[in-house]
């Protein structure tokens, strides 16, 4: 529809389940007439549009009862995650969800990779609550590139409105993925670090549980607050080392301060990324100098999780027979007790995979 007023007068004389307004030619009346109209037909759905995205007239849009904004033209993808978005608002999320914390005190050990194939794993597992991953990381990390996505918001524009996050502002900021998993990604404005402080931090960790069954954080490397709130606020703390002396000291430094904090060891569940059977240090090895458990081995699969990453999607899609795609499908399933399918198989699956991971220790 190109003539605004035109649109006004069929909004007020027909109703309409959505409307797509552009909005860059709105002034204050037409804003004012439109918000009028949503409001009269309490069921409208409208989606504003403009060349580009002014956050002042996004905001006011929003004001005024736009759900929804698109850069015009939108892409398929874009469009259709706001449909997804606006399909899915109004409909009961899981209370308190849970909140799992993917940390390594060194770099390249596998944090994201497991952050990302975990949060995909645990959307199959549990169809009916909606998974959020979130980059922590939150200058330059590197949940974009993993998913291979641009989206057009990410934790700056949350930050920015923490004082009313809401169902809502999670469904407009967060970017759906195929999949079931609903992302977060880092920010590339340099400030971003100093604008998510701990408390800040603490209030998003919080906020995405309150919204989403499962959240899943991919924690940066370096201890700052804000990754300690992100520690604290979280259920489970996916450890994640490999078999070699430099990831277990780091380890083992991790699992000190743990115990400094007060968390309860079944807090902590160390996860052994890229195991190889003739590694000169054994699970057994690790578990000894860490002492504690190892939770869960993941195979060393370079061509799976790298040609994953080049496509930009989780191992399980790239390669579902892969063994390292059935090594996180037991992971999930020991995370949550939950199987991919029905109650049955989730028995025994969690039932396999408890024997599984006694076996290997
Ligand atoms: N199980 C695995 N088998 C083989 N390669 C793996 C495995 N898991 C991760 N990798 C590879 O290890 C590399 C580092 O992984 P990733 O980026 O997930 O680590 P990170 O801890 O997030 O690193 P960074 O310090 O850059 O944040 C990637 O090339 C990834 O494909
Ligand atoms: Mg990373």
């Amino acid at each position: 529809m190109q003539d605004l007023t035109a649109l006004l007068r069929l909004l007020r004389d027909d109703s309409f389940e959505l409307v797509i307004v552009p909005l860059q030619d709105m002034g204050a009346v037409e804003l004012a007439t439109l918000e009028r109209e949503i409001v009269r037909s309490g069921s409208t759905t409208v989606i504003g549009t403009a060349p580009q995205a002014e956050p002042g007239l996004i905001l006011q849009a929003m004001r005024a009862g736009v759900q929804e904004f698109l850069v015009f033209p939108p892409n398929a993808q874009e469009f259709s995650a706001a449909l997804d978005r606006l399909t899915r608002r109004g409909r009961p999320e899981a209370e308190q969800g849970k909140t799992i914390a993917v940390y390594t005190a060194k770099g390249g050990l596998g944090s994201t990779s497991i952050a990302v194939n975990l949060a995909f794993g645990l959307a199959d597992a549990n169809p009916s609550g909606r998974v959020a991953l979130a980059d922590f990381v939150v200058h330059g990390g590197d949940l974009r590139v993993h998913l291979n996505m641009s989206p057009s918001y990410d934790v700056g524009d949350l930050v920015q409105r923490v004082e009313r996050i809401d169902a809502d502002l999670l469904s407009s900021i967060l970017t759906p993925v195929e999949g079931g998993v609903w992302v977060l990604p880092s920010s590339d404005r340099p400030e971003i670090g100093e604008m998510v402080d701990a408390t800040t931090a603490a209030t998003l960790v919080t906020e995405l549980r309150n919204h989403f069954a499962y959240t899943v954080l991919d924690c940066e490397h370096h201890l700052t607050d804000r990754t300690l709130a992100a520690l604290d606020g979280a259920d489970k703390i996916v450890l994640v080392t490999q078999l070699n002396v430099a990831a277990l000291r780091g380890t083992q430094r991790t699992i000190s301060l743990c115990e400094r904090l007060g968390y309860g060891a079944d807090k902590l569940a160390i996860v052994v990324n890229r195991h190889q059977a003739n590694e000169v240090l054994t699970p057994s090895d690790a578990s000894t100098l860490l002492n504690m458990p190892i939770f869960h081995l993941l195979p060393n699969d370079f061509k799976s999780s790298d040609g994953a990453v080049s496509k930009g999607v989780p191992v399980g899609r790239y390669d579902r027979n892969s063994r390292l795609t059935q090594s996180y499908t037991q992971l999930v399933a020991k995370l949550t007790g939950l199987g991919n399918t029905n109650g049955k198989a989730r028995e025994s699956s969690s039932r396999l995979s408890r024997i599984f991971s006694i076996g290997k220790r």
